[in-house]
């Protein structure tokens, strides 16, 4: 029997380990200076992250990011962390230029006028572009798209014939039912209990839905992970950089097994 105190000191082992940053597969990395490179393809900024030992892989991950995009370390560290684990990784710019700033977001800007700015046919015309470009100009053949946060909208959209063959969400925004019902390749999902905008709720809604249209997927709750956790946590909360590390194992072993 394992008491509560012996759980949280090992989450503490776990989190210091988790902050070593070391940079190797299956560790997300949280510090240090991004390794990708910015290129403008088909008109569009992207981050690439390629994998250490080749770039000859015919596997490719769609990163499609919060509204902090691609100028967010933690969104290029977490692209580099999954590069790691031999994917060609590409975050295209969603916002061309415009990307939320914690800072403002933080400030409480509202951002109505700014989501009117960056229409949904836009965030799915860039998505297209960018499968488009990593089909031709990459040489690949299977892709897997992860949505976190604003992203985790517009993964769903595209897990059918011709998009993406494999999808990883975490805390999504804005998700509607019937873009769940329209999920057609296999998908997995992390969701915290701390976040009201994808809440247990919403998690049960959506396994139900997708158990009911025979959609491969898997799903998991963490604990006291708030919003955003796959991507930005406090380090210094053991259940926060628990979640984070956990729910990037959840990918990499996701696009391992089925990619
Ligand atoms: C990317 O290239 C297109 C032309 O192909 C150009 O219109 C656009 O301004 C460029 N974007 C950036 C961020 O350089
Ligand atoms: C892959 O391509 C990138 C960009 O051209 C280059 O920086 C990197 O060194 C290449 N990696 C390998 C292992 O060839
Ligand atoms: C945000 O801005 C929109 C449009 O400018 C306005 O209609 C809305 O009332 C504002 N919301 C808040 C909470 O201020
Ligand atoms: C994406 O492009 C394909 C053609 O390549 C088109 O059929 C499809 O409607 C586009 N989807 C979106 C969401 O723009
Ligand atoms: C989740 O949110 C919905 C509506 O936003 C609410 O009705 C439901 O009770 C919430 N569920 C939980 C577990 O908080
Ligand atoms: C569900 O999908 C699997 C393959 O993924 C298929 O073998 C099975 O027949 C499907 N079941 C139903 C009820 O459609
Ligand atoms: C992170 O968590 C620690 C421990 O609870 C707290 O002292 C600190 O203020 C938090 N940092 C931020 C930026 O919220």
């Amino acid at each position: 029997m394992v008491t509560s105190t012996q759980f949280l000191a090992s989450l503490a082992v776990l989190s210091s380990a988790v902050s070593a940053s070391i940079y190797a597969p299956y560790n997300v990395r949280n510090q240090g200076v991004p390794a990708g490179q910015l290129k403008n393809v088909s008109g569009i900024e992207m981050y690439i992250s390629y994998p250490p030992n080749a770039n000859t892989s015919t596997r490719a991950l769609l990163y499609v990011s919060d509204i902090f995009g691609v100028p967010l370390l933690q969104n290029k560290l977490l692209a580099d962390s999954l590069a790691a684990n031999d994917y060609l990784v590409v975050m295209p710019d969603l916002f061309a230029g415009d990307a939320i700033s914690v800072e403002e977001q933080e400030a409480g800007l509202n951002l109505t006028d700014w989501r009117a700015l960056h229409p949904s046919s836009e965030i799915d015309r860039i998505i297209n572009t960018t499968l488009a470009a990593l089909k031709a100009d990459f040489g690949v053949e299977k892709v897997g798209g992860l949505g976190y946060c604003f992203g985790g909208k517009y993964v769903p959209r595209f897990l059918k014939n011709g998009g993406l063959d494999l999808g990883f969400i975490a805390h999504p925004s804005n998700l509607q039912e019937a873009e769940i019902g329209g999920i057609e390749n296999p998908i997995s999902i992390a969701a915290g209990t701390l976040d009201n905008s994808f809440n247990a709720t919403a998690k049960f809604r959506a396994e139900e839905i997708l158990k009911i249209n025979n959609v491969t997927f898997q799903s998991n709750l963490y604990y006291g992970a708030p919003h955003g956790f796959a991507v930005r946590v406090n380090q210094s909360v053991p259940l926060q950089a628990y979640a984070k590390q956990a729910s990037f194992v959840q990918a990499v072993t996701w696009f391992d097994a089925w990619l």
